[in-house]
């Protein structure tokens, strides 16, 4: 949540700093700022709004200074109001911050600081740190010393970016659980809260850990700890990641690209070194307990995944959401934790990992963004490869998730003997054409999910409906849809939907069956008596299946036929466009809907 960025330079920052801003606005987009520091004055611009239409406003591109900060809010603490967006200025202004994260003892801090007559402008939690760095400015006369204090006074969470007067050719910035990097230019640098606030300018990177500040100018860079001031040194990371896919190229919105990017990421998940996927059948195998983790998407990858062993390798892996795993997992030494995370950033996600880690229990993870906490933090780190989503739905990454587990699931299925040789070698030539069928589902079916869409336009209450591993399926549809239509859309297994859902049902109810392939005879009839169930109540009935019409729904796409690896995945392919279209004819946010962030840092 909430971009930073921060660039020194030896020429005019601001239409860089825009620049980053527009790259970064997909991590918080309520409001947005730019700090810039020139002849020993710091100008703070700010307002609540999309970048594009605040930059114009008040001519962020015309304020001149070779060192500045910006930021993209999502709120936490404080409405989204002009006084709350950052950055935030010192009373004299002689210093101005912007932050991401949580500061839990705000409220002491700012009754401190009120006594000593430090006039608050903002609701924010944010605001203290800026006044407290004036504090202890005041007493110590050393800025680097006052950041460090500062960061010692506040409990919870932050990355930190400052520029002060005082030191007009210095960026400081400091992280605590929440997302931080250094860039490496020529005659300049940067700091930012993720890789796409600065790969227009760089592709060589330094990951910042936590409990580490560092201090930029144009010329160099470096980190020390938090606490003891020690200097670290640590390697240049660089990064693979092709500008152009941060681009839309043409599509009217990044959801779309990144499902027609689908079969590529796909392809690059399956080309993950065997090495790895060895090694994670190896702790498999040898824990005592494995646990699936991952929140909102990655949880349904999660239990998609859950399901995927279970077949293929007659294995109960247990999927738990990360946000809920420390009151229920049971952990020892050997235990292994396997996470999935786009962004490697995410809050619940790596406090859960961490509380494995109390255990001894080891941990493994599939993250998408190099260099990431996560990749630092996980015992082992698959790097799935998909290339930066940048749309805050999650579509290519999630399925290149899958797309990895299963590898591991057939691994675990042929070392196991639950998988006859042929079997094995069946699922993986499977698993080798997914990306060509992902691709037909996309080209084939564009026109009927469109029409599906406007005819169902209607309907603001869904029932996303399937049975074994198509539950999961409807799961992440349904999150799809109301993330992106704010529609409610509610995913629920066809033997539970009778225990209580089924009350809901009338005429302006719409529910859509997610249909196994035929040859999975039981789960396919059992699917379709629910659809007769909801029919009987008079509920509008969607069925998205494979092969031949059923003719009992009021709608149906039926696809090519296909097996039981590639079936679940183009389901969900299918859910994400129905989402997708849906959500463009309601005129919605589809690339930032409302009140949602790419990658959730906070508790
Ligand atoms: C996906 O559409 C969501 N926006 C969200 O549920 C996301 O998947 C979740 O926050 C986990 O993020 P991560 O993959 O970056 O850890
Ligand atoms: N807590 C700060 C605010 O509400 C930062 C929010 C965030 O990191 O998302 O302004």
């Amino acid at each position: 949540m909430c971009g930073i960025v921060g660039i020194v330079s030896s020429s005019r920052v601001a239409p860089k700093l825009v620049r980053s801003l527009l790259n970064l606005e997909y991590r918080g987009y309520d409001s947005c700022g730019l700090a810039v520091c020139n002849n020993g004055v710091i100008d703070v611009r700010k307002d609540k709004g999309p970048v594009k239409q605040v930059s114009e406003i008040l001519k962020f591109n015309e304020m001149n200074g070779m060192i500045g900060i910006g930021h993209t809010r999502w709120a936490t603490t404080g409405a989204v109001t002009r006084e709350n967006a950052h950055p935030h200025a010192s009373n004299q202004g002689e210093f101005a911050l912007v932050h991401n994260g949580i500061i839990s003892n705000y409220r002491d801090l700012r009754q401190m600081l009120e006594s000593k007559d430090y006039q608050f402008l903002s609701d924010t939690d944010t605001e203290v740190l800026v006044h407290l760095i004036d504090f202890h400015f005041r007493s110590s006369g050393d800025l680097e010393e006052s950041i460090r204090r500062m960061s010692r006074d506040l409990d919870g969470t932050f990355a930190f970016a400052v520029i002060s007067v005082h030191d007009p050719n210095h960026i400081y910035a400091a992280r605590r659980e929440s997302p931080l990097i250094i860039g490496l230019g020529i005659n300049e640098n940067y700091i930012g809260s993720d890789y796409n606030a600065i790969l227009d300018y760089t592709r060589n990177v330094i990951p910042v850990k936590d409990g580490e500040y560092v201090v930029i100018d144009r010329e160099a860079v470096s980190i020390r700890n938090l606490l003891s001031g020690e200097k670290i040194t640590r390697d240049i990371v660089t990064l693979d990641w092709d500008p152009e896919l941060s681009q839309k190229g043409g599509y009217p919105h990044y959801m779309l690209k990144e499902i027609h990017e689908q079969p590529s990421t796909v392809e690059s998940a399956l080309k993950v070194d065997i090495e790895k996927i060895n090694l994670v059948c190896d702790w498999i195998l040898n824990a005592d307990r494995v646990y699936l983790l991952g929140v909102g998407t990655t949880y349904y990858v999660a239990e998609c995944v859950q399901y995927y062993c279970a077949l293929l390798s007659g294995r109960h892996l247990i999927a738990v959401s990360s946000d809920e795993f420390e009151y229920i997992a049971q952990l020892s030494d050997r235990s292994l934790v396997l996470a999935f995370s786009q962004s490697g950033e995410t809050y619940d996600t790596l406090t859960a990992l961490r509380y494995a880690k109390k255990f001894g229990a080891r941990t493994a993870a599939i993250i998408n963004v190099m260099g990431s906490t996560m990749v630092s933090e996980t015992d082992l780190a698959i790097m799935q490869q998909s290339g930066p989503e940048i749309c805050v739905l999650s579509t290519k990454a999630a399925v290149a998730q899958i797309t990895i587990a299963i590898r591991i699931a057939l691994e675990l299925g042929r070392r196991s003997g639950h998988l006859t040789g042929s079997d094995y070698d069946s699922h993986l030539k499977s698993l080798a054409a997914l990306p060509g069928m992902i691709r037909r589902v996309i080209n084939e079916s564009k026109g009927f999910v469109n029409n599906l869409a406007q005819q169902t336009q209607s309907y603001r209450n869904w029932l996303f409906i399937g049975r074994g591993i198509y539950s999961a399926i409807a799961r992440e549809a349904a999150l799809k849809m109301k993330e992106v239509t704010y529609h409610h859309a509610e995913g629920v297994s066809g033997g539970f939907m009778k225990h209580g859902t089924i009350a809901l049902i009338d005429k302006s109810f719409g529910s859509i069956f997610f249909l196994p392939p035929r040859s999975s005879i039981e789960l396919f009839q059992h699917t379709i008596a629910n659809a007769e169930e909801i029919k009987s109540r008079d509920g509008f009935i969607v069925g998205f299946g494979f092969g031949e019409r059923v003719g009992i729904f009021n709608h149906e796409i039926n696809l090519q036929d296909s097996d039981q690896i590639s079936a679940p995945v183009l389901l969900l392919v299918l859910g994400q466009m129905f989402a997708y279209y849906s959500a463009v004819i309601l005129k919605r946010n589809v690339d930032r809907p409302r009140s949602l962030a790419k990658s959730v840092t906070v508790a």
